[in-house]
């Protein structure tokens, strides 16, 4: 959602803040600013709609300051408007402030500023912080070097929520303050120069040495030093952790948007999650797990807690678990979980998936899983984020930063990396026929091999979604592994390309939805599992009977001639097969929104990380 990025150095600060929000924008925003120091005052641009709309803003070229914090705004108090924009300054133009996240005790504390002789200009919950952090500084009699550092320290005291903030001062023109709690900033080392942002990807090209932040740490930057605080203002030492993405990854590469980029990166990123716990012919590993046979014998209940296409790949991955353990798994939705009372205790293995680590909801239901003495492994794409400092274990997919809004190899490193989870615990069980074991591990190192023959044969994609971009009403269909990859293929048709589409399990068909089906609708198959290809077949040819056009996704024997469209896939065990079949799928969401001359990368409405409840 909104995005943080800030400067202090010796160059031009604005070019530089410009170049982050603009790699921050896949996040999703409304409006945007940029504060600067500029000789005995802040200077504060603001605009609504895109960065590139602040970025040629009258005066923008003027700036010349050195250190300087830029913001993208989604709006939650208050509309997007250039007054609601951030930063937001105090009443005196002294402080200015960004801030990423909710402050959910604003009404008293604007009330509290009100009395106090403060007025305010805008809607939202951030402009109490730069006055507080006035009325902290102007109330504070001792005038010794901290004193700047100890205003943000006693405004941060006050906020209830989420925060992340970062504060220049026209009283300091060489320090940068920045604080967290609940929502993400890193810090980026620099050479005689630091950053700071919400995401790494925002000044990956700049520095690959970040220092996370941890809750209520506050950090003092200068040029040449960054000094870290606990909550009581007690120094304390943090190592920087060089971050292996390459800068690289966050450009288009000569693609015309991110997400086709992302499609055609998952050979490699399947690839890199694969060999960093599965090798051929040994024993799977995840040294960062600590969970031994003794643990694993006495669960009772593995649960996999998601959102949105995260949340798709627990359901894609559950089979794999029930089949290899025996061990009953459930999958639910984040937003859901916590409010019915979930059956959970400390024999259940909890397993929250998260691409950004900072969702809300999963946080939350993390948050309760812990609460009640379950055991808990986050499964992130994001090293340092939020959901991977509170679970109990983590393990990363490698799927580099992901910035199209609609996910996609992050996806598909998911379902791998939990295939693999799964045969690392029946392998320490010893619950699962061990060369059956070594067949499905030798597939599953076939795949990167697989989607890359896939991805070299897209002519039908590019046909049927020509032929089906002005439609209205698209169905998905599936059995068994295929169900989720039908959920899946459905979220990202109408994430992007705003089609409305229905997934249904095929079975349930002829329970109610086959009353929508009528002459002429598009009905799109997936089958590829052996046992349950005749009984899909069976389904399919109720909807072709009431006149539906069919596009199947397929790697099994099927009569080709009875389908409008048909599109193979390399044969692999059923269990695997989500990562390929949602492949093609993918690539027909992205190219139906490129017939109807959408922006893909950043659909309406959406962002990529969904840090409020
Ligand atoms: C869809 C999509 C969303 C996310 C969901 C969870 O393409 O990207 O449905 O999967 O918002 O996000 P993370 O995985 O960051 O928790």
């Amino acid at each position: 959602m909104c995005g943080i990025v800030g400067y202090i150095g010796t160059k031009k600060a604005t070019p530089i803040l410009i170049d982050g929000l603009l790699k921050l924008e896949y996040r999703g925003y409304d409006s945007a600013g940029i504060s600067t120091l500029e000789g005995t005052g802040i200077s504060n641009i603001k605009e609504t709609g895109r960065v590139k709309n602040l970025s040629e803003s009258a005066g923008i070229s003027d700036l010349s300051g050195t250190i300087g914090i830029a913001h993208t705004r989604w709006a939650t108090h208050g509309k997007p408007s250039r007054e609601n924009s951030h930063p937001h300054l105090d009443n005196s133009k002294t402080f200015a402030v960004v801030h990423n996240g909710i402050i959910e005790n604003y009404s008293e504390l604007r009330k509290f500023l009100t009395d106090n002789g403060y007025t305010f200009y805008s809607q939202t919950d951030t402009e109490v912080i730069p006055n507080l952090i006035h009325y902290y500084y102007s109330k504070d009699e001792k005038d010794d070097s901290e004193k700047f550092l100890r205003a943000v320290r006693t405004a941060c005291n006050d906020l209830k929520g989420s925060y992340a903030i970062s504060v220049i001062s026209k009283l300091y023109p060489d320090e940068m303050i920045v604080s967290r709690k609940d929502s993400p900033l890193v810090i980026g080392l620099g050479n005689n120069e630091n950053y700071i942002a919400s995401d790494i990807p925002a000044i990956l090209s700049y520095t690959k040495d970040i220092y996370l932040l941890d809750d209520y740490d506050i950090a003092e930057l200068h040029n040449n030093s960054i000094s870290f605080f606990d909550k009581n203002l007690n120094k304390i030492e943090k190592a920087a952790k060089n971050i292996e993405w390459d800068a690289s990854s966050v450009e288009k590469d000569g693609f015309d948007d991110y997400m086709i980029k992302e499609i055609y990166e998952q050979p490699r990123t399947i690839r890199e999650t694969i060999s960093s716990h599965l090798k051929k012919d040994e024993p799977c590993e995840f040294p960062e797990l600590n969970i031994t046979k003794e643990y694993l014998s006495g669960i009772n209940k593995i649960f996999f807690v998601a959102c949105g296409t995260a949340m798709h790949a627990g359901l894609a991955s559950r089979n794999t678990f029930e089949k290899l353990l025996s061990i009953p798994t459930e999958v639910d939705i984040a937003s859901e979980f916590r409010y019915r009372n979930p059956l959970i205790d400390e024999k259940t293995l909890m397993v929250f998936i998260s691409q950004s680590g900072e969702t809300a909801d999963t946080l939350a239901a993390l948050a309760l899983a812990k609460q009640k003495g379950a055991k808990t492994v986050a499964v992130s794409n994001v090293i340092g984020s939020s959901i991977t400092r509170e679970a109990d274990y983590t393990v990363y997919t490698h799927a580099g930063p992901e910035i199209a809004v609609a996910s996609t190899k992050a996806y598909t490193s998911q379902v791998v990396l939990l295939n693999i989870l799964a045969i690392h615990f029946a392998e320490i069980l010893g619950s699962y026929d061990a060369t059956k074991l070594n067949t499905f591990k030798n597939e599953i190192l076939e795949l990167p091999e697989k989607v890359k023959s896939l991805l070299d044969n897209t002519d039908t994609i590019k046909k049927f979604a020509t032929d089906i971009h002005n439609e209205h009403d698209i169905f998905f269909l599936g059995r068994g592994f295929d169900y989720p990859v039908a959920l899946e293929a459905s979220l990202k048709l109408k994430e992007i390309s705003y089609i409305h589409s229905d997934a249904y399990a095929a079975g349930e068909l002829k329970h109610g939805p086959i009353a929508l089906i009528e002459d002429g609708i598009t009905v799109i198959g997936t089958i590829t599992d052996p046992n349950l290809k005749d009984k899909t077949i069976s389904n399919i040819q109720e909807v072709i009977t009431r006149g539906a056009k069919t596009f199947i996704v397929t790697n099994q024997d099927i009569k080709k001639e009875n389908y409008n469209f048909v599109f193979d896939i390399p044969e692999t065990n059923p269990l695997v097969s989500p990562i390929l079949s949602i492949v093609p799928l993918q690539l027909l969401s992205y190219y139906v929104a490129k017939d109807k001359g959408l922006d893909v990368d950043k659909p309406r409405n959406l962002a990529k990380s969904v840090t409020v409840e």
